[in-house]
């Protein structure tokens, strides 16, 4: 018989053909959001789970499923699951680590790019049919070259950012929980910084870090407060690691210049303030939106279920940080 398995949203159409071949698969919904009580009804009899970064796998959905056996998560962040609890319970748990690197990588320059040089408001200037000829002073932004990028978080997305932050000119410092050995800084032409330090004096900050308990609010009003006036905020991490309405606030008081979001602290809700701010780019959570990148890491979630089915280790397990 073939093992039971939920996929909550839809795959690619190849990779869910795929899956379907193997599997005794049922799809959840076809919708963005999967109702919890669905979730909670449909994952009772499953032995594997295929889901994505808007379920919540706490808990009670875990109990629900005693034959549960694997937790694929189509996604590199999974914060969205207990992994704790999962790990408690001898539940396997993956992720897909390293295929989105390089689109992440390129979104977060071309939101960089986007605010700095404010194209989403030069494009919308042009629709409206308001381009009367060329002027001296249409839509200064901000030159990058010579600036000083800050990266929060360092790891593997932070490092193919800073790969691509030189071709710009741009003077890199870092702040991650863990820092680089000095001879590592040096190859990779970046300087260590304390988060306060780092905002202090960086030109633009991205963030590139999981969302964690410690990672929370990261950027509080307070942290906002250190940035400088002409500095740009990026995020295309997690939204709930910015305190979301004390961004509201320094960008409509002009304590910083603007901000380039992937990602929201209540996704797929907005802060309404935000939707309105000429200052800010806001795309509807895409970093890893390519057609490559989104086949592989179908292709990867799907791998890591049959594996954790077949009672084979996973290529790309994922165990809570303070595992014993
Ligand atoms: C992830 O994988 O965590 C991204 O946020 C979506 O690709």
């Amino acid at each position: 018989m073939k093992p039971r398995v939920l996929l909550t949203h839809p795959l690619l159409p190849e990779a869910m053909d795929y899956l379907a071949s193997q599997v005794d698969l049922e799809l959840a919904t076809e919708e963005m959001i999967l109702p919890r009580k669905e979730l909670l009804a449909r994952i009772a009899d499953k032995q594997g789970l295929l889901c994505f970064l808007t379920d919540t796998i706490d808990r009670e959905v875990m109990d629900r499923a005693p034959n549960l056996k694997i937790i694929s998560n189509c996604a590199v962040g999974v914060n969205n699951i207990d992994l704790k609890y999962a790990w408690s319970r001898g539940l396997l748990v993956t992720n897909t680590p390293d295929v989105l690197t390089e689109a992440t990588a390129d979104l977060t320059l071309g939101l960089i790019l986007a605010t700095t040089r404010r194209l989403v408001e030069a494009d919308r200037f042009c629709r409206e049919g308001r381009f009367r000829g060329w002027k001296i002073d249409l839509f200064l932004g901000l030159e990058l070259s010579g600036k000083t990028l800050g990266l929060i978080g360092f790891g593997r997305i932070g490092r193919a950012v800073a790969r691509r932050a030189r071709a710009f000119n741009l003077r890199i410092i870092y702040h991650d929980p863990k820092r680089l050995e000095a001879s590592l800084e040096k190859e990779l032409g970046v300087e260590f910084r304390s988060l306060d330090d780092l905002l202090r004096e960086a030109d633009i900050i991205s963030i590139h870090a999981s969302l964690t308990p410690e990672s929370h609010h990261l950027i509080s009003a307070e942290r906002l407060k250190l940035m400088k006036n002409t500095a740009v905020l990026v995020n295309v991490a997690r939204g709930p690691i910015v305190d979301e309405k004390a961004l509201v606030e320094a960008l409509k008081t002009g304590q910083l210049w603007g901000a380039g979001l992937d990602v929201y602290e209540n996704e797929p809700a907005i802060e309404p303030e935000l939707l309105s701010l000429d200052n800010v780019v806001l795309l509807p959570h895409i970093g890893s939106a390519t057609r490559e990148t989104r086949r592989k890491m179908c292709f990867m979630a799907v791998e890591n279920l049959l594996r954790g089915l077949r009672g084979e280790r996973p290529a790309n397990l994922v165990e809570p940080a303070d595992k014993a």
